[in-house]
């Protein structure tokens, strides 16, 4: 069975990782099976650059280069061979986060986010574009930035990230945007709604991609 590479994506504050445990299930009920990870993170080596680029001031450059250092020992040791083995991989967040954070959150070059893309998913500066690396499916939790800053304000102690204000996130909303515009890989949920009510529309998306089986007639 041909691997499935699916990525949750959206600004802080979305929901999108409240629906992973249901994602694994739904794939697990059609017989596939599942390699669930995150970035940053998802190896040893990417968990500890993790916690730098979520706890310590840094510059742009700096921010990318460690993020995409950790993107590469992650594809390199799980991705890759989960995707060769025809697993679905799980995956909350990846490149498009990059773009959208670094990028369009705090200005950084997307021409030279692109070249590391290529480097870190390509075969290098001389690979074609069908090389590169990319989530089959991007589910895009979007939400206002305003809505997502209620849902965090009060939770958990805020990372690096989730205590920017709220014009960050406007940007990154922009970027994610901007990215989905460009693609059909990008399948946009409403995260605005209840949590019921998305999980429906996650479930009816990708059952319009004929990733799982369409539950219209099925008991629920
Ligand atoms: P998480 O809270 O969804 O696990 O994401 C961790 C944070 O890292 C989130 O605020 C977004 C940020 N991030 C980037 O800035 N660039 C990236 O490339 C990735 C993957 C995440």
């Amino acid at each position: 069975m041909k691997g499935l590479f699916l990525t949750l994506e959206g600004i802080d504050g979305a929901g999108k990782s409240s629906h992973i445990d249901a994602l694994e299930a739904l794939f697990k009920a059609e017989g596939r099976q599942v390699t669930r990870t995150r970035e940053p993170g998802g190896t040893p080596i990417a968990e500890i650059l993790r916690t730098m680029i979520l706890e310590q001031p840094m510059d742009p450059l700096t921010e990318s280069l460690l993020v995409f250092a950790a993107r590469r020992d992650h594809v390199v040791r799980v991705i890759e061979p989960a995707l060769a083995r025809g697993d679905v991989v799980l995956c909350d967040r990846f490149t498009d986060a990059t773009f959208a954070y670094q990028g369009a959150g705090r200005g950084f070059d997307p021409a030279v986010l692109s070249m590391l893309e290529q480097w870190v998913q390509g075969g290098g500066r001389s690979a074609g574009p069908e090389a590169l690396l990319q989530p089959d499916v991007t589910l895009w939790f979007d939400l206002a930035p305003e809505l997502a800053a209620e849902r965090l304000a009060g939770a958990r102690l805020p990372d690096k990230f989730e205590s920017q204000p709220v014009e960050f996130f406007r940007q990154v909303a922009a970027g994610y945007a901007q990215r989905a515009a460009g693609t059909s890989r990008f399948l946009r949920i409403d995260a605005s709604q209840s949590r019921d009510q998305v999980w429906q529309q996650v479930e009816a998306a990708l059952a319009g991609r004929g990733l799982v089986a369409s539950r219209i007639g099925r008991a629920s």
